[in-house]
């Protein structure tokens, strides 16, 4: 395993992971484990999808991870268990990082790595960066939907700029607790059409559990061009939908309930109940704050659109044309579109994880990962000298 390099997107949702060098390379995370552990009445963890019986932990949220226990026995699952590493012969890893990581926690991952993980080698990188490196990119603003969080960045030259990132503290979760919530009452505070027999049409199952409310978010959301439409179609639509989700149950849905959950994204107040800027009002936000007139255009006019919620039917359209009428007419927003040469359909998804695969090859030609070397003269703080 010595040369190889196993990436690691440590999400809140997901821990996306697969190889980037001298392995069978991967173009996309092999393995997507939920980054959830069960925790037994002993105390004991065990990776979510083990038979173990326990209460339910997700160790990391918004991007922090916030039991160190818990994460290591989830990484441990995927590098052994399912990566098919062996002790005493592990490989390097490459961490995409959550933007806004602290120097402690940098300091802890490092010595998670070497101490614990026995690697030869690691690099990390934070994952705004990471993601426009799998668009074939160095400069650009990056929104990135992830599943509890937004995270916005200007990068330059492949630097995150501190001062303009935004972070909204709502993300895809939201998305599922909303359609939940119209699950239980459709009606709720919203105008519906009385269908033919003079019923209100509403969705079939009241009760659903958190894992069937996301898929079936993800079947049914979609975003309206603009607030106008949105409105126009949830005061005229009234028909009802049926689908199917991936255990087999069939669920009737308002056809309107996906353009709902939806538009809670640029919505978040009147729909979510969360304070705060849509997502497109941080982007211009963020691009915004810089000093220098050229370089706001030069972020205006390289926008990524990553992370789940960036596969949401309809979502850039509607982004692009929000961000166009805030952001200033002589910049002529746009966004990036995924690069033909790159097959997987889920890039926009996995955009951190493939550009980590990307980084990860040049870094580890070019010596740049920190190795058992330096750790041992530096110890967990030769992370800050070799990577920024
Ligand atoms: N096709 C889809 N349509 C709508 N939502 C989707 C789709 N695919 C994934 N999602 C949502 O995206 C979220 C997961 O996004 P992502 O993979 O970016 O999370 P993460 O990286 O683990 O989280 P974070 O970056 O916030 O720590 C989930 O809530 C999921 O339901
Ligand atoms: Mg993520």
């Amino acid at each position: 395993m010595g040369e190889s390099v196993a990436v690691l997107d440590y999400g809140s949702r997901w821990l996306k992971a697969g190889w980037a060098y001298n392995f069978p390379t991967d173009e996309e995370p092999r393995i997507m484990a939920p980054t959830a552990v069960y925790v037994d009445k002993n105390n004991a963890n065990g990776p979510a999808d083990s038979a173990a019986a326990g209460e339910l932990q997700r160790p990391i949220r918004r991007g922090k991870i916030l039991d160190w226990d818990q994460f290591e026995s989830l990484a441990y699952y995927v590098l052994y268990e399912l990566m098919g590493w062996e002790l005493g012969n592990e490989g390097h890893v490459m961490l995409c990082e959550p933007l806004l990581t602290g120097r402690t926690d940098r300091e802890m991952m490092t010595q998670l790595m070497f101490e614990v993980f026995n690697v030869p080698g690691m690099f990390c990188q934070d994952q705004a960066v990471l993601s426009l490196y799998a668009f074939g990119r160095t400069s650009g603003l990056v929104v990135d939907i992830g599943h509890d969080k937004v995270d916005v960045a200007t990068v330059m030259d492949g630097l995150a700029n501190l001062t303009s990132v935004r972070r909204l503290e709502y993300g895809c979760a939201n998305l599922t607790q909303y359609m939940q919530q119209l699950m239980r009452d459709p009606s709720r505070g919203q105008q519906q059409q009385p269908s033919s027999d003079g019923s209100i049409p509403s969705s079939s199952s009241p009760q659903l559990t958190d894992e069937a409310a996301e898929a079936l978010k993800e079947l049914c959301v979609r975003c309206a061009d603009s607030e106008t439409a949105y409105k126009n179609s949830i005061s005229s639509s009234s028909s009802l939908e049926t689908f199917k989700l991936p255990d087999g149950q069939e669920i009737q849905v308002a056809s309107s309930d996906g353009l709902r959950v939806g538009e809670a994204l640029f919505q978040p107040t009147s729909l979510l109940g969360l304070r705060g800027p849509n997502i497109a009002e941080a982007a211009v936000d963020s691009a915004g704050c810089l000093l220098e007139p050229l370089l706001r255009k030069l972020m205006y006019e390289n926008m990524v659109l990553v992370g789940g919620g960036s596969v949401i039917p309809g979502l850039p359209q509607r982004f692009l044309s929000e961000a166009r009428s805030m952001a200033p007419a002589s910049a002529n927003a746009a966004i990036i579109p995924t690069p033909e040469y790159l097959p997987s359909p889920n890039v926009p998804r996995d955009a951190a994880w493939v550009g980590g695969a990307v980084l990860a090859k040049v870094a580890l030609i070019q010596n740049h990962f920190i190795v058992k070397a330096d750790y041992d003269e530096a110890g967990p703080s030769a992370v800050h000298r070799r990577c920024t």
